[in-house]
């Protein structure tokens, strides 16, 4: 029988969730998508949450609730803010949700859950040794595996290079305000990934976000001795990787 959960996805410019059917991995039903309400605030985006879980479970049937967040989530209590409002820096993200939707409900950093999602059901799944995934969006998400354990927060796509957090330079953002073209864009990507492997030396890189199902204009245009493939969930591994987390720790 299907063990359904709730997962949301908060993002800098959407907030997105779904039923998810956490045995297989699969969305139930229609994925569903709000803008995040300006200035990212937690009391507005808490409220837009609550009304985005009303109308996925209308009945309120679904007890396990999992949301990721673009930001450091430590033991439920956000840590930093990239790309949302600086109010969620320090703030105890899990009581603030568990209030306003009145369930229990999880937080966890956003490319920590598409990462899990990604190596229970994607393109991780049974791969051993050291897997980094990163997300290209908005920011730079990144999650880091060893023999399939998460080391939460890893927070790389704030790496320094010549001095620059180089998330402004190469996240899928970047490419459009700066209208980059492929090209132009793996040559950021490629300094990027290079200083990863020479970091890290990791056995795969998984490459997600919303622009990997764009992977064939930019992953073979980088030069890297660590094997890099698309993340298959693409942009439901967030959703995925939340309600895994709200399962667990309804539990
Ligand atoms: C944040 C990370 C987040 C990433 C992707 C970065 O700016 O610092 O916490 O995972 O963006 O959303």
């Amino acid at each position: 029988m299907a063990k359904v959960a709730i997962g949301i996805d908060i993002g800098g410019t959407g907030i997105k969730g779904s039923l998810v059917d956490v045995k297989n991995g699969e969305l139930v039903g229609e994925r569903l998508r709000v803008e995040t309400p300006p200035g990212g605030r937690p009391d507005d985006i808490a409220e837009v949450v609550r009304e985005l879980i009303s109308v996925l479970d209308p009945k309120g049937e679904v007890d396990s609730i999992g949301i990721c967040f673009p930001a450091v989530v430590q033991h439920g209590v956000t840590k930093s803010a990239a790309n949302v409002s600086e109010e969620w820096i320090n703030l105890d993200a899990d009581k603030l949700f568990t209030q306003v939707i009145g369930k229990p409900v999880h937080l966890i950093n956003d490319a920590d859950a598409a990462g899990v999602a990604e190596m229970k059901f994607g393109v991780g799944k049974k791969v051993k040794g050291v897997v980094m995934m990163t997300t290209l969006g908005t920011g730079i998400g990144s999650a880091l595996f060893v023999d399939g354990k998460l080391v939460p927060n890893t927070e790389l796509g704030h790496i320094e290079i010549d001095g620059v957090d180089y998330e402004s330079k190469a996240a899928f953002s970047a490419k459009e305000r700066e209208e980059l073209s492929w090209e132009q864009w793996a040559t950021r990507l490629q300094t990027y990934y290079s200083k990863l492997e020479s970091l890290f030396s990791p056995d795969l890189f998984i490459v997600g976000g919303g622009v990997s199902k764009e992977h064939e204009d930019f992953l073979p245009l980088l030069k890297l001795n660590t094997k890099i493939v698309p993340a298959k969930l693409r942009n439901s591994a967030g959703i995925i990787g939340a309600a895994m987390i709200g399962l667990k720790s309804s539990k």
